[in-house]
């Protein structure tokens, strides 16, 4: 395989459903399920089977439904997890089990109240019971960010002989500096003796605003998995934005040479069905697919957006399946903007006409948010 070939795995349906107020059906999850599978993401992790009856249901339909990408199912490191993800995806096409525990001084001694070498053991112990299974394992070491990357790369190596095929370093916090981060991955490639034998996943959450950003850096270090979720939603401050990572490998293709099996068209659309589903909405700023990312709305940027899209503009809108970037008409634009949106509705006033509509536009957009194709037929009619 490419060796820079950069799996997407997409959390949407699991560790995004885990946004409050945001749990989706299971009809939802189906249609989802599929436009994730036409988007191209190698993995979906359909869900956490032993959570309710509902999500086991879901997982298992979702397995009969996907042929081409990966389902995996989430798990602790119990067997009764395990039990429960195998069934749950044992129709799948390409199943997975993904299953793990925390390994950060934090998780071992306040959270899960043991020991390191217990720690080890109940990894060994896990990932052998789910190898029983499916041949694909993925191993997460929660709280990998803040864990001691000699103990960390300890247990990726019994993992790895345990069976595991894919090795998940979670920055569960969402705490690590991207240098740090890709540091990390660094030390994890050169100190794990059996590395060679599975993929390094990342999973990073985004308390802090640097999920994509420490992604990024974990690929630049080795990893080849990223797991990431649709418009960035999860617990908190969400995950790994999908659409910002599959358009920060394919923008720098030329700089840092990765590449993705996304199609980059359908991002708009299945942000849309996934804000939509979820009843969440995405912020206008949001980079990629907020509603605001190709529209221009001050006089100095719209000039030059006008003049040559490429002036303000880094992505052709319709790579990610937007129509057109916008001209907003607002009190901080400028002549280029309304000569440009008067044209588009066939009004061609001449230089002094521009002059008085440019005057009565500034009146009325000082007094309205944003001037609409209406407001500026109103405005043109005085010169008839
Ligand atoms: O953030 C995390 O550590 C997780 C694991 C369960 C993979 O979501
Ligand atoms: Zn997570």
């Amino acid at each position: 395989m490419d060796n820079n070939r950069i799996k997407i795995f997409d959390t949407t349906l699991r560790d995004g459903e885990q946004i409050p107020g945001g749990r989706l059906d299971a009809e939802s999850k189906l249609l989802i399920a599929e436009h994730l599978e036409e988007l191209g993401v190698d993995v979906i992790e359909a869900g956490f089977p032993i959570s309710s009856p509902g999500d086991f249901e879901s997982v298992r339909q979702i397995s009969k439904l996907i042929k081409k990408s990966t389902v995996c199912a989430l798990s602790r490191a119990v067997e009764k997890d395990i039990d429960a993800a195998a069934k749950a995806i044992e129709k799948a096409a390409h199943p997975r089990i993904h299953t793990g525990i925390g390994t950060s001084d934090q998780h071992v001694f306040t959270k899960i109240q043991t020991t390191r070498e217990n720690i080890v053991e109940i990894v060994r112990r896990s990932v052998s019971y789910a190898k029983k299974y499916v041949e694909d394992i993925e191993f997460y070491a929660e709280d990998a960010g803040r864990t001691e990357n000699v103990f960390l790369a300890q247990v990726l190596e019994v993992a790895i002989a345990s069976g595991a095929t894919v090795v998940n370093i979670p920055d569960s916090t969402g705490y690590c500096l991207p240098e740090e981060y890709g540091a990390k991955i660094k030390y994890l490639k050169e100190n794990v003796r059996n590395i060679e034998k599975a993929t390094i996943s990342t999973h990073c959450h985004n308390d802090l605003g640097l999920a994509t950003a420490n992604s990024i850096a974990g690929v630049q270090n080795g990893a080849r998995q990223v797991e990431c979720t649709i418009n960035g939603i999860g617990e908190r401050a969400g995950n790994t934005s999908l659409e910002e990572v599959v358009m920060i490998i394919k923008k720098h293709r030329g700089q840092l040479n990765y590449n993705t099996g996304i199609v980059s068209e359908k991002l708009h659309l299945i942000s849309d069905l996934v804000s939509s589903t979820m009843g969440m909405i995405v912020q206008p700023n949001k980079a990629i697919v907020g509603s605001n990312a190709f529209a221009h709305s001050s006089g100095i940027h719209q000039d030059g957006v006008i003049k040559n899209r490429d002036n303000y503009e880094i992505i052709d809108p319709k790579e990610v399946g937007v129509g057109q970037s916008l001209i907003v008409l607002t009190a901080r634009s400028g002549r280029a903007a309304l000569k440009y949106r008067l044209n588009k509705l066939d009004i061609n006033p001449a230089k002094d006409d521009l002059e008085e509509v440019y005057k009565m536009f500034l009146d009325l957009a000082d007094k309205k948010d944003i001037i609409e194709d209406s407001d500026l037929k109103k405005l043109a009619s005085v010169l008839v």
